[in-house]
């Protein structure tokens, strides 16, 4: 398959099976539990149904929108995921290069394999820094003194990995990082060989925004484990309000479900949240992202700009949770996989399709700006 055979999310999830040795793969594509949640995402989208408007001369569309504080030209940005680098070479780089030409947002991880302040002088969009919160305080605060020097806009705390998801293919497949040259490691090689070369003949695998404090070096650490034994189960809200006050500026919260937890990240003083469910990937039987957008909205929205991330392959659903009144919307998987497939090219054919989508879409529903679309605009089966 090449890349320009990939039309959608679907065409690039396969292009990227067929280059990624099984257990990477496995492990963006596979989420908790039975994955009911994960399959959930994307279903909800079809619970409504766009009802447009028509010749309200559309020749030109503005997709832009400001959320917290940063001005986007799309009403998506591409969350921060971790690894990149396992997936393609140039991970990060490929990711943060495609962002800033397309002027949106894009996160680094705690667990990134590029330091934030590379990506930083790659991107001329505006930079989010995904935070794990460490039992390691003196880690904890490093990296937000790192982020704040390298000039990050903002902090964006992962709240929903208190503890590691059970995700079983990662278990059946023993993925762990680094990714090891085992038995099985060495037959995924031979079986890719493009990825494999690749893999070894660029610079070794790092993370650089834990390696100070956290030493990879001797074994191979399973995602679930990490989460387990080197975050901090005692989080509780005060450490997150000592966090806001400190990192004073943009903060953001990933991963907040319930009104009263929206209402609690406004009362702190954070200046967004994401709803989210980590892509399916942590608590599965958690609802949606969507499905649970509008009540957050109602009880929290006209105080903290609220964002959704989950399951988002399309310009439509980008629309529909904009009508409901996000901010904002994250993609993962939707470039995950076209940067598995081919890199940087593929990151940027991919937001480019959503470029495309989403004007279209706006077009087709009669609406010139983001802030003309509204809940008027959905009907829900
Ligand atoms: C995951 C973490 C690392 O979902 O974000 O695998």
């Amino acid at each position: 398959m090449r890349l320009n055979q990939c039309q959608n999310f679907h065409d690039f999830r396969r292009m990227a099976q067929q280059r990624l040795p099984g257990p990477i793969f496995n492990y963006i594509d596979g989420a908790a539990d039975d994955e009911t949640t994960y399959r959930r995402n994307t279903d909800a989208f079809e619970s409504c149904d766009l009802v447009p408007d028509v010749l309200r001369g559309v020749e030109n569309v503005d997709m832009s929108v400001t959320v917290m504080g940063q001005k986007l030209a799309l009403p998506v940005y591409c969350s921060p995921t971790a690894l990149q680098r396992l997936f393609h070479h140039d991970g990060e780089r490929a990711v943060a290069a495609a962002a800033g030409k397309f002027g949106t947002m894009f996160g680094v991880s705690s667990l990134g394999t590029v330091s934030l302040e590379e990506a930083r002088q790659i991107s001329g969009g505006p930079q989010v820094y995904q935070f794990y919160f460490h039992k390691d305080r003196g880690l904890n605060r490093e990296m937000m003194a790192r982020a704040k020097t390298a000039g990050v806009q903002v902090m964006m705390l992962t709240v929903d990995s208190i503890t590691g998801g059970n995700r079983e293919r990662d278990k059946r497949t023993g993925f762990a990082i680094p990714f090891r040259l085992n038995l099985a490691g060495i037959a995924q090689f031979a079986a890719k060989p493009a990825w494999a070369i690749n893999y070894l003949t660029h610079e070794r695998f790092r993370l650089p925004q834990l390696d100070t404090h956290v030493d990879m070096g001797g074994g191979a650490m399973s995602i679930s484990r990490y989460f387990t034994d080197m975050l901090d189960p005692a989080m509780t809200w005060d450490d997150v309000a000592a966090m806001v006050q400190e990192w004073g500026g943009q903060f953001c919260l990933k991963g907040i479900m319930s009104v009263d937890d929206a209402k609690r990240a406004v009362d702190i003083g954070c200046t967004g949240i994401v709803l989210s469910n980590h892509g399916g990937r942590q608590l599965d039987g958690s609802r949606s992202a969507f499905d649970q957008l509008a009540e957050i909205v109602d009880a929290v929205g006209d105080r903290i700009d609220v964002m959704m991330d989950g399951g988002v392959q399309r310009g439509t659903h980008v629309l529909k949770a904009l009508a409901l009144g996000a901010k904002a919307v994250g993609l993962g998987r939707y470039y995950l996989f076209p940067l598995a497939a081919a890199g940087r090219p593929g990151v940027e054919r991919a937001l480019e399709q959503m470029r495309v989508e989403i004007e279209r879409a706006m077009k087709l529903m009669g609406c010139r700006t983001v802030g003309e679309l509204g809940r008027r605009q959905l009907r829900f089966r």
